[in-house]
């Protein structure tokens, strides 16, 4: 049975405004097209809105179970899209609260003591624990996918580079977990985002709270919400958690970028360092010779989409006075597209990375460049007491008379009266690998070590999910 003042088509607001919404208006007012997508939260947290209502005298217990099931079953039907959404439906909570109250007339105390304003806060609270949960599953086995990469690297030498230009020789393995301590940070400020925006907002009502006796705490808590929050007006406008969650995605994105780019780089005949499976490459329409690096471009060219996220919706909240203004609607789109980006990436650079061949004897190969020893060179003239900058300078000379004249790099060294024949051992690829003497460094070594702490980081991260 409907009642009086919830008639089909009536704006919330129809008792202060008689005309009807402009068309214009209520284009540009509505957000059902994609705050839809809160409805589950929406729909918990009203029954357990509902909940606290009886206990606090606004519901008995028949119209209580009338809500509670008035409310079961309009997610059924926005499940199954047999939910007609009218002009007038302007967000999910008009929607679910015109609903309920058409299936009961229970349903219209049901906004008692909240607003939309606490309503919306809570709701995409709910759904940002819940995202950056699903984002961390895929962030951890992102992790471990690495830790895997890295161990079947074995050995693996490659160039490590500075300046786009060839530095010194470092493990495969060395690199692949270089990423995957950028990953695991990530995982950790997802952890710490989620950690800090576990505050209950409902009960704040539009800004100030209320005057009937209601249970903010006992709501909190059957919302699973570790906190309640302190101050009404913060409650409502706080959209910290959005933009910390748009900053841990976006910073994602950036580290998936940049191993993008590497990919892009690996991957072409100048480098010829990695073969992407066929099933992650894409080929070309024109020239049957291509095999591209579609997905790894797609990191790329989307961390420009997140930035662009969080760089909007900041600029969006800065300029908001307390407490609740339509402003903060624009908080969801933002948000939305920000984690269906990384939701739709990860796994796509999961399968590229996990499927990728690496090119083990190419990389040995260029690692294996003489120049690529020469501060090796230089920290050993420096165990024999000179200076580094000096030793610098006699390993340059060395390599420049080696360019300038076209001489072998080893017989200079073996012939220069402060290196000697015994110095072009340094040269060997398996020395460099095997003499690095500091923590964390990239010699082979230290790499046991640094596989051990790096699982210990994932189990950590496993736990915290
Ligand atoms: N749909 C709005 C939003 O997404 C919530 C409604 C609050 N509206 C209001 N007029 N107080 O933020």
């Amino acid at each position: 049975m409907k009642e009086e003042n919830q008639k089909e088509g009536q704006p919330l607001w129809h008792g202060r405004i008689k005309e009807p919404s402009a068309d214009a208006l209520q284009r540009l007012n509505t957000s059902i097209s994609f705050d839809i997508r809160l409805y589950k939260e929406d729909i918990f947290a009203s029954k357990i809105h509902a909940e606290m209502l009886k206990n606090a005298g606004i519901f008995n217990d028949e119209e209580l179970k009338e809500v509670i099931d008035a409310l079961c079953l309009v997610e059924a039907q926005i499940e199954t899209g047999e939910i007609q959404i009218l002009p007038t439906d302007e967000d999910i909570h008009t929607l679910v609260e015109r609903k309920v109250t058409e299936i009961t007339d229970a349903g219209a105390r049901l906004h008692t003591g909240r607003s939309r304003n606490d309503q919306v806060a809570t709701d995409l609270r709910l759904w940002t624990k819940k995202t950056i949960t699903e984002i961390l599953g895929l962030l951890v086995t992102f992790q471990e996918m690495l830790l895997e990469k890295a161990i079947s690297a074995g050995e693996t030498m490659m160039p490590g580079y500075t300046h786009l230009q060839q530095a010194q020789p470092v493990p495969l393995a060395h690199h692949l977990l270089a990423h995957g301590w950028a990953i695991s940070r990530d995982s950790e400020r997802f952890i710490e985002t989620r950690e800090r925006m576990d505050v209950s907002p409902l009960g704040a009502g539009a800004l100030a709270g209320s005057s009937l006796p209601l249970d903010v705490r006992s709501v909190a808590q059957g919302l699973d919400f570790a906190e309640v929050f302190n101050n009404s007006l913060d409650a409502v406008s706080d959209r910290d958690f959005v933009a910390d969650a748009l900053y841990a995605m976006t910073i994602l994105g950036i580290h998936l970028s940049r191993i993008g780019e590497e990919i892009i780089l690996w991957a072409s005949s100048e480098f010829k360092f990695v073969d992407l499976a066929g099933a992650y490459s894409t080929g070309s329409s024109m020239m049957p010779q291509k095999k591209n690096p579609d997905i790894a471009e797609l990191a790329r060219g989307k961390s420009g989409r997140l930035i662009g996220d969080l760089t909007g919706f900041l600029s969006t909240l800065k300029g908001v006075p307390l407490a609740y203004n339509k402003d903060l609607q624009e908080d969801k789109e933002a948000l939305f597209d920000a984690a269906d980006t990384i939701l739709n990436l990860l796994p796509a650079m999961h399968g590229m990375l996990e499927t990728a061949t690496f090119n083990a004897e190419r990389m040995n190969d260029l690692a294996s460049s003489p120049f690529m020893a020469t501060t090796d060179l230089a920290e050993m003239m420096v165990q024999n007491g000179m200076p580094f900058r000096e030793a610098h300078s006699v390993v340059a000379g060395l390599v420049q008379k080696s360019i300038s004249e076209g001489k072998d790099f080893a017989e200079l060294i073996a012939e220069h009266k402060l290196l000697g024949p015994e110095a072009t051992n340094l040269l060997e690829l398996d020395s460099i690998a095997s003499n690095k003497k500091t923590h964390g460094a990239g010699g082979i070594i230290q790499l046991g070590q640094q596989m051990e702490d790096f699982q210990e980081n994932i189990t950590k991260n496993k736990e915290a999910i």
